[in-house]
């Protein structure tokens, strides 16, 4: 996601951002810039693309050897990248600045009470809103004014204030977004929105906590309460991990980050969008009315890889909850095959990345023959979403490791929205359904969260049995078999175990043939409407000495009994279970890979983004 760095203190300003803006790097950007104070006012550099041009466009500068100022690299969200949306964003007046991360979800209606009050506009982004709602209180002190602006704020964030009347001080902020301090003891605070950033200068660091804010200053470093506006002790941490440590949070490898990350990236796609109590959702982006919805007659999926395994899934809930007949195409397979498409067919190309070229000669035929196209994508700006009607952005922030994670269980969480939408819009999801379902999905991530540190334990005795098979099976069925699929997929990507996913019924048909001690089958057996044809299918892997893994609901003891290991999940709404039950199959191939000592982040042979057919 987007990175903060600010500074105030005896050092000049410029080359600590720099510096700690280019450690943040890794996170993934696509426009920076930078602020600080000289002669009394602010001065604001921005540019598009990488580092390297704000830095070429600094050496030019004089910056006086300013000592106060803030950093930011920006990865979108609202709007695409281009200097206009790059933070630092100024109020009216050009004396104050603000850098963000986060979503601030009411962005529309602020900015529409903000407009009719006058205050005008220049970016497209959610986080210039911040920028005039300060203004707005501004009096004669700024931490008062962030403080009362950000009580009108829905969403998260993490902010870097700055106002020119007040030349001596920064003003820090947080709610659900991290955001981090550091002092030094002969004078001098940074705030970053990540530990690396503030490595090269200090160790010695706290931790803002949600709902908190600070006001830095050369030689003092206060804290209060972001509600009561009550000052608050904090503790100050000595951290002893190194760069590369730092930049994974302290995880060993991204991937597995990722897969931690994942209650948040859920959080993120959905908030905002889904109304927690009536399970209603809104979808402005679709950018189709509710007649053209209703007129619908199809919707084609395209994708490849993680991508098509959710749109596997999609197929499902769509099919059940909205009636609609749907189908799903690997988009290299669609783009040579004979398509027939019209207006009243809604194209839906589904793509981490927005760059996969398959996926993108896909939409452009179907933009010829005249359909509709809507993608899921989750990099604001990409090809795919510049070209489509309209773009349902996951918020899962960028995906380093190359085998997708938190980008997949994302997807599945917008096509879940998607669904509950269509099945709004077309009325054939009831309102108390839509509540049940919406509920659900509210309650999934800290569900997610919860489960996750046990998951990755119970993965270590499994992998000790297994990790160096050299075949895997994974069995599903329903919307649990495309899950067995990405499962298999995870673990071939990262492991390089052959391993195969089937729908269970399909087990007699061929692959039964495989079953010996030396082919591990690891089933998904929720305790839904095929739960017993799954079993059934388990039992016929155990005639035949086949070693078995069963990932089921909790309180089903029989699964212990019949299998060498049962992972027990929670028990959740049936429609969800193709998200979590994906997590354990993530962790289970993270543990084999990093056990066989393969390089997790970056596969051989594999590519992030795959940008040729
Ligand atoms: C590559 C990646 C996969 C990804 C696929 C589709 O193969 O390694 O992780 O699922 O591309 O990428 P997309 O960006 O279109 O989702």
């Amino acid at each position: 996601m987007c990175g903060i760095v600010g500074y105030v203190g005896p050092r000049k300003v410029v080359p600590i951002v720099l510096e700690g803006l280019k450690r943040l790097e890794y996170r993934g950007y696509d426009s920076a810039g930078i602020v600080y104070l000289k002669d009394g006012k602010l001065v604001k550099y921005r540019c598009e693309g990488k580092l390297a041009n704000l830095e070429e466009m600094m050496e030019e500068v004089d910056d006086g050897g300013s000592r106060i100022g803030l950093g930011h690299t920006r990865w979108a969200t609202h709007g695409p990248p281009s200097e206009a949306n790059a933070h630092p964003h100024s109020d009216c007046s050009g004396d104050l600045v603000v850098v963000h991360n986060g979503i601030i979800e009411n962005f529309h209606t602020l900015r529409e009470s903000l407009t009719a009050k006058g205050h005008i506009f220049t970016s497209q982004t959610d986080t210039e809103v911040l920028a005039h709602l300060i203004e707005e209180h501004l009096r004669d002190d700024l931490a008062q004014a962030v403080a009362e602006a950000v009580k009108e704020v829905e969403g998260s964030f993490a902010l870097g204030v700055m106002w020119s009347r007040q030349p001596d001080r920064l003003i820090a902020a947080r709610s659900q977004s991290p955001l981090v301090l550091g002092v030094k003891e002969k004078g001098g605070c940074f705030m970053a929105s990540d530990i690396p950033a503030l490595l090269p200068y200090t160790r010695q660091v706290i931790f803002l906590e949600d709902r908190e804010m600070a006001v830095l200053k050369n030689d003092s470093l206060q804290v209060f309460n972001l509600d009561d506006g009550q000052p608050v002790e904090k503790e100050i941490q000595t951290i002893d991990w190194n760069v590369g440590m730092a930049e994974k949070a302290g995880y060993r490898h991204f991937m597995l980050k990722e897969i931690f990350e994942q209650p948040q990236a859920i959080l993120n796609t959905f908030r905002g969008r889904l109304d927690p109590e009536t399970g209603i959702v809104r979808l402005p982006e679709i950018k189709l009315s509710s007649e053209e919805l209703r007129g619908v007659s199809r919707i084609s999926l395209v994708a490849c890889g993680t991508s098509w395994h959710a749109a596997l899934v999609a197929k499902y809930w769509l099919e059940k909850w909205v009636g609609i007949p749907v189908e799903v195409d690997i988009a290299s397979e669609f783009r040579y095959r004979r398509l027939l498409l019209g207006p009243d067919v809604i194209v839906i190309p589904i793509s981490q990345s927005g760059e996969t070229a398959d996926t993108l000669a896909g939409l452009r035929l179907a933009k010829d023959l005249g359909a509709k196209v809507i993608s899921i994508c989750n990099v604001v700006g990409s090809t795919i979403t510049r070209e489509s009607h309209g773009t349902i952005y996951t918020h899962a922030g960028p995906e380093i490791g190359v085998a997708s994670t938190k980008a997949f269980t994302s997807q599945l969480t917008a096509l879940f929205l998607l669904t509950l939408f269509l099945g709004q819009v077309r009325e054939t999801i009831p309102a108390e359904k839509s509540r049940e379902l919406g509920k659900a999905l509210v309650e999934l991530p800290a569900l997610i969260e919860e489960e996750l540190p046990r998951l990755q334990e119970e993965m270590i005795p499994i992998c000790n049995e297994f990790g160096r098979s050299r075949d895997f099976l994974y069995l599903g069925r329903g919307a649990n078999f495309p899950i067995a699929l990405e499962g298999a997929l995870k673990l071939k990507e990262i492991s390089y175990i052959h391993a195969e996913g089937y729908a269970a019924g399909e087990l007699k048909h061929g692959p039964i043939a495989l079953i010996d001690r030396d082919m591990p089958v690891l089933a998904l057996v929720p305790g839904d409407g095929v739960y017993k044809k799954v079993i059934s299918n388990v039992q016929e892997v155990k005639a035949r000495h086949g070693r078995i893994i069963l990932v089921g609901s909790r309180g089903d003891d029989a699964l212990a009994e019949i299998a060498d290991f049962a992972i027990y999940l929670p028990i959740i709404h049936e429609e969800l279970n193709p998200i979590l039950y994906t997590i354990p199959l993530q962790l289970l191939s993270y543990q084999i890979a990093n056990m066989r000592g393969c390089d997790v982040d970056q596969p051989r042979n594999l590519a992030k983004s795959v940008t040729v057919e």
